[in-house]
């Protein structure tokens, strides 16, 4: 064995794939596309659980599915429930909601971000306005489906549906929330400070008062954080009003439905969102927000970015940062140039959409060895332009204007090297650091236009010592 030491790979992961009904059918293999362009070190088995094999067989999950699930794979990737063959609903409640339920992925994690401000049907909103997630108690509640009816079909029936809170199922969600505030930032790096509870116990006081009571005995674990409260009325008002108020909202399983809905409207619509729906160390199951859209399944017309996203924040989840953040990047340069479907603005048709995300993430797999120093990440870098390159003392600084008006200076010291053309001017989504021109580190700023665009033949390279990125 020689000296240097080996890089280690990392481990492979299993994923199970289940696209399920409708345009869960469409938008899931996009997603697996996409996943495969990463290079993320994944093994991916599909099953066709969903209406079809309900319709051929009778079999919703067949016998041990779960725990095979849990046993077999590292997480689940699911398309979308929901045939109007089937009236009843019963596959998508013993499919997802048992997947939930008996698998207890009891932190149903639904991030919402506005990628562009063109997306947001309110005026004035721009992407760093919305970062927000709401976490949704994902195992109680109405959902439990407790209840009953009673002298059914006559005038004098009687219909319950119990709304379920155990002391141990709120503590549980309220600590994550707030674990969650105190161990993610937004997207611009900033640090999340705020646990917003979203209950009804205005009305609902039973179940009400118990969450108020766990909320307040948590909160005071977390002397750091702001604890704040509202209605679930007020609160659907006042994320159409201003969405900027919000960063981590906590909620019951029905409340963190309907306002997830009303949350992907601000992201540009039920095809841009994404979800996982989690149990720290047990194996966790990631889905789009939407549903299977039957009246425009198999029309190649569903937007797939909700899907595709699903995808990285489950890479993300399974420590595959970097994959997870190409798919990001990708996603919005989809975005921001249109690469998408119509209801986002675009034309293309949903594989066509999935086409160009994949292209766009093996292109920034090309740079496998890259470390990137600034890029999608922060959307205020992304999509900044050079507008400077000077020389300062014994520096070269860049200097950026960043999308949203931010200003950056990228000081390198101890210059070697430069190749540069026309780079003033350039539109970025990345500097990275290279790392195979070691010792000597060599920095490239990737263009975000294509080389037959205008301005695609930009180019600025720097060989040197040390590279500093700071904000203004
Ligand atoms: P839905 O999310 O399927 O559709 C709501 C609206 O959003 C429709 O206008 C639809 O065309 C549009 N839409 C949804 N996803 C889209 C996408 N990717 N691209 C473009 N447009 C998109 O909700 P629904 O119509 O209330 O329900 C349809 C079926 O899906 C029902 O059977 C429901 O129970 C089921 N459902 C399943 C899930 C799930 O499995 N996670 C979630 C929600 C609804
Ligand atoms: C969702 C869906 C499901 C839910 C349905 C299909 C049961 O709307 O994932 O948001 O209500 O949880
Ligand atoms: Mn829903």
């Amino acid at each position: 064995m020689g000296s240097k030491k080996e890089t280690q790979k990392p481990a492979t992961k299993r994923i199970a794939v289940i696209p399920g009904d409708g345009i869960g059918q469409e938008v899931i293999p996009q997603a697996v596309k996409v996943i495969q362009a990463s290079g993320a070190p994944v093994e991916m088995v599909e099953f066709d659980w969903g209406a079809d094999r309900y319709l051929r067989d009778g079999i919703t999950v067949p016998p041990d599915g779960f725990a095979m699930l849990s046993r077999e794979f590292d997480a689940i990737l699911v398309g979308a429930f929901g045939d109007p063959r089937i009236k009843t609903n019963i596959h998508a409640k013993e499919i997802l909601l048992g997947m939930r339920f008996k698998m207890d992925l009891y932190a149903n994690v639904r991030p919402v971000r506005l990628l562009d401000a063109a997306l947001c049907p309110l005026k004035g909103v721009e992407p760093k306005d919305v970062d927000f997630v709401v976490v949704r108690e994902n195992t109680e509640g109405v959902y439990t489906d407790a209840g009953g009816v009673f002298k059914q079909g006559t005038p004098d029936e009687i219909a319950t549906q119990e709304d379920i809170n155990t002391r141990k199922g709120v503590e549980r969600i309220i600590r994550y929330a707030f674990e969650y505030c105190r161990s993610h930032t937004k997207l611009d790096g900033s640090p999340r400070n705020k646990v917003l509870m979203c209950d009804k116990s205005n009305a609902m006081t039973h179940a009400g008062g118990l969450w108020q009571r766990v909320f307040k005995e948590v909160r005071s674990e977390y002397p750091q954080i702001t604890p704040q409260h509202m209605y679930v009325d007020a609160l659907c008002m006042q994320m159409v009003r201003d969405p900027r108020q919000f960063d981590v909202v906590v909620t019951n399983n029905m409340f963190g439905d309907i306002i997830t809905d009303l949350a992907a409207g601000l992201q540009g619509g039920l095809g841009m969102a994404a979800s996982g729906n989690i149990h720290p160390g047990k194996t966790s199951m990631f889905e789009p927000v939407h549903g299977s859209a039957p009246p425009i399944a198999g029309k190649n017309v569903a937007n797939p970015f909700g899907a595709i996203l699903t995808a990285a924040m489950m890479l993300r989840h399974l420590r595959f940062t970097k994959e997870a953040d190409k798919i990001e990047t990708a996603v919005l340069e989809a975005v921001r140039r249109k690469m998408s479907t119509q209801d986002v603005g675009g034309s293309l048709g949903t594989r066509e959409t999935g086409d160009f995300v994949a292209r766009a993430v093996s292109q920034l797999s090309l740079q496998t060895a890259a470390k990137f120093k600034a890029y999608v990440g922060d959307p205020d870098f992304h999509d900044g332009a050079i507008v400077q390159v000077r020389r300062e003392s014994h520096e070269l600084v860049v200097e950026i204007e960043g999308y949203s008006g931010a200003h950056y200076s990228v000081r390198f010291s101890g210059v070697k090297s430069v190749k540069s053309h026309r780079p003033e001017g350039m539109v970025l989504y990345a500097l990275s650091e290279m790392e195979d021109e070691a010792p000597s580190r060599s920095f490239h700023f990737a263009n975000s236009r294509q080389p037959d665009e205008e301005g695609g033949d930009s180019v600025l390279e720097i060989t040197a010592q040390n590279c500093s990125v700071e904000r203004r």
